[in-house]
């Protein structure tokens, strides 16, 4: 039999695994007070899930889930991160384990790291890539005078990556593949990068899109309110699927995540305009403004 001392609870928990699951567990035992140790083999918490895009079914963006849980996780004072850390074993009964962990080395003190980058930048062991000479991307006169200017706007400006990519889809409406490169060309950013940010924001896309994108609102309070419904009936309308573009180009359907005006749910936007409070028989009026490339780009919210 346990002594009646070995029962008294410890006051600590060690959560194994530093995934979205024992990140979100570690934050509600540190909020009850519990003093909590985050264990995981990677050397960095967030699991499975940092490296995805969005998530099934509901298309939410996966970092702005963990984003806050990570700097609310980093910023606990009662909850320590044991990276690249395997349990090796568990001794006791419940209310007082005695666990053992092995970490592997960092080579960093942790105590003394602020995220700065430099110990990446320094790393002797490091392979270094010798650049490979590419040659200079030239794009079709009537594409290179339009996007030179716009880059020639931006370039000197303090982080002139965004505005040059806002107003190059603004222009072109996606980014063709060598509109790009001489992006990363004339700016000197990498080509990964561009890729990053332009398959990152749902206002971009690297495919060619509709001069109407009709953006229907998936958000969960829209689609709790049926726009899976007005999807159907848009898909159905214009014999094309979301994400896709109707032959004649006019039309691009897309589900979009909250566009900001829950209180009109569910909402459709294309372009400037808003159009709320929509029930499925609303759907053959909207076609019918885009469908003959007349939209005149008004707000129309009820
Ligand atoms: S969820 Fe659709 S506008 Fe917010």
């Amino acid at each position: 039999m346990p002594s009646d001392e070995s029962k008294v609870p410890v006051g600590a928990a060690l959560v194994v695994g530093g995934g979205i699951g024992g990140m979100q567990a570690a934050l509600d035992l540190a909020s009850g007070g519990i003093k909590v140790y985050l264990a995981d083999s990677k050397p960095a918490i967030g699991g499975v899930m940092a490296q995805l895009d969005k998530t099934f079914p509901t298309n939410d963006c996966a970092m702005c889930t963990m984003a806050p849980r990570l700097v609310e996780i980093g910023r606990h004072k009662d909850i320590d991160i044991l990276s690249l850390s395997e349990v090796e074993r568990i001794e006791g009964q419940p209310g007082n384990f005695t666990v053992t962990i092995s970490r592997r080395p960092r080579f960093v003190d942790e105590s003394k790291c602020t995220g700065c980058g430099t110990c990446v930048a320094n790393c002797p062991t490091r392979t270094v890539v010798q650049p490979v000479e590419v040659p200079a991307v030239q794009l079709d006169p009537s594409l290179q005078e339009p996007v030179a200017n716009i880059i020639a706007r931006h370039k000197n400006r303090q982080g002139p990556l965004m505005p040059i990519l806002q107003e190059v889809n603004a222009t072109l409406n996606y980014f063709p593949e060598g509109v790009l490169k001489y992006i990363a060309q004339e700016t000197g950013y990498p080509l990964t990068h561009l890729y990053r940010v332009a398959t990152f924001y749902s206002a971009f896309s690297v495919v060619p899109r509709g001069k109407y994108i009709i953006n229907v609102c998936m958000g969960t309070t829209c689609y709790v309110r049926g726009s899976e419904r007005l999807m159907d009936r848009f898909a159905e309308t214009f014999k094309i699927r979301p994400e896709e573009t109707t032959p004649d180009m006019l039309v691009t359907l897309k589900g979009v995540r909250c566009i900001g005006c829950c209180g009109l749910a569910p909402a459709v936007m294309v372009g400037d305009s808003v159009y709320g409070k929509l029930t499925v028989k609303d759907v053959a009026g909207i076609a019918k403004k885009y469908a003959g490339g007349n939209g005149n780009g008004k707000a129309n919210a009820r």
